[in-house]
């Protein structure tokens, strides 16, 4: 055994994968996880950038490692991620007790550049796009996969898209896509052994082109045997054509649930965002889905304090919440991301007003977020178990195929099975239930 790996993971979905991933290449190469800093002999901070917030914390962390560092000079600590390649070299100049930076497309030299630090050759950056991505391929080892019962894979890495705040097609690249037959071969593989949900994951995975169009790759996935729900995220408004609308409307393993972020209600924000589309156009896409599935739910990212925003564009996207009436929201005040062209717009919405701004439109989502609750009460739901409850070890959590998370009295034993559930009580991020 070469010593103990500990990974830190900053950001999305994505980012899990991502260590996931490395936790296995590193296993593979001797290295065993550990939860504990102290015995850590590699540390790897899988970081993200989207947004000031997750781009301080994680810079945070990492010069928070120094005395580990001075003290256990053998320790290798290595940046992977959105910061990684964004900064690249410049981190370990920043900050020298960094060994090794890798970036986005380098994710699959883990393991070997883990050795060659500990082997005390030397500080390693490497921040190369390349036009295939070999770490979108890597499946991870189940140890490192929880729950067991839902397999994440990777059908796309980056964005062409080019919205004015946005970091994510700079420190991801161009869209690249996985092959559809390399990601059937790996849900056939899922499935024998006994993985129920599929959930596919990319910047933008409705735009997804690995030789087949999305719509399709869904329905292939679909006629997989052993697999009962299948779930993506995330996705743009402007590739939710008619095909893929059509397949929530055939496909049951296909989960009522939808990701669309529309992150302004105001056309001209919209505009300045470079969203191309308008307030009406994704009302009238969330017309359509409810057309093909009535009932699904949504859930969406939402930015609020643009540059420019005014306080009657705020207020629209506040009429589009009230509309559309989502689940889910994830909202966040706007913070400029270097290199991207809103940065060079004026940041001229003062901090207390966004701050204002973010905790009204939090208060109005979580009061339709209750509202969707209390409307499912009486309801019986099929869940699939995920495991024992955090806060009650009598009772089990899982997920209707509207993703709300529910809790009902049950046995450990029950994760991955499905049960129906009939809802008793409304909880702002739950349901309670009992066994139908
Ligand atoms: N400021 C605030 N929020 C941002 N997001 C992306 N870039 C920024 C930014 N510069 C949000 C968007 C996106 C989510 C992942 O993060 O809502 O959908
Ligand atoms: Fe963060 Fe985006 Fe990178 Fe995910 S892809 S880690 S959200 S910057």
């Amino acid at each position: 055994m070469k010593g103990h790996v500990l990974i830190f993971t900053y950001g999305c979905q994505m980012n899990d994968l991502d260590t996931q991933k490395m936790y296995t290449l590193l296993a593979r190469d001797g290295w065993a996880p550990t939860e504990t800093l102290a015995r850590a002999g590699l540390i790897v901070l899988n970081t993200c950038s989207v947004r000031q917030k997750a781009y301080e914390k994680a810079l945070s962390n990492i010069g928070r490692l120094r005395p580990y560092k001075r003290r256990n000079p053998s320790l290798v600590i290595v940046v992977t991620g959105c910061i990684a390649q964004q900064k690249g070299a410049e981190i370990m100049e920043r900050m020298p007790h960094v060994d090794a930076v890798l970036g986005t497309h380098q994710l699959h030299r883990i393991a070997e550049v883990a050795r060659s630090c500990a082997e005390g050759n030397g500080p390693v950056s490497d921040t190369e796009m390349s036009p295939c991505i070999p770490s979108l391929d890597i499946v991870p080892d189940r140890d490192f996969v929880s729950p067991p019962h839902r397999a994440y894979l990777n059908i796309m890495q980056g964005c062409d898209n080019c919205c004015s705040y946005c970091i994510v097609p700079s420190v991801r690249g161009r869209e690249t896509s996985r092959s559809h037959a390399g990601i059937l071969a790996e849900v056939r593989e899922h499935a024998a052994r006994g993985v129920k949900e599929i959930f596919l994951l990319g910047q933008n995975v409705n735009s997804y082109s690995g030789g087949a169009s999305f719509p399709s790759l869904l329905r292939e996935i679909s006629a997989v045997g052993g697999i009962s729900r299948i779930r993506f995220t995330t996705s743009h408004p402007k590739d939710m054509g008619p095909d893929l609308m059509a397949c929530f409307a055939d496909l049951e393993k296909l989960c009522s649930h939808i990701h669309l972020p529309f992150q302004s209600g105001s056309d001209a924000v919209l505009r300045r965002m470079n969203r191309s589309y308008t307030k009406q156009g994704y009302l009238g896409l969330i017309s359509g889905l409810r057309s093909a599935r009535p009932d699904i739910s949504f859930s969406a990212d939402v930015i609020v304090g643009f540059p420019g925003e005014t306080g009657r564009e705020y207020l629209q996207t506040i009429g589009l919440i009230e509309e559309v009436r989502f689940d889910l929201l994830y909202s966040f005040k706007y913070s400029p991301r270097p290199g991207t062209k809103a940065a060079l717009m004026e940041d001229d919405v003062p901090p207390d007003e966004k701050n204002r701004r973010l905790s009204e439109l939090q208060a109005i989502q979580k009061g339709i977020t209750m509202e969707n609750h209390r409307a499912l009460v009486g309801g019986t739901f099929e869940v699939l178990v995920d495991g024992q409850s955090a806060r009650n070890p009598d009772q089990v959590h899982g997920r209707t195929s509207r993703n709300t998370i529910v809790n009902f009295p049950g046995k450990p034993g029950l994760a991955g099975t499905f049960r129906n559930v009939k809802i008793t009580r409304a909880n702002p991020n739950s349901l309670t239930g009992e066994r139908a």
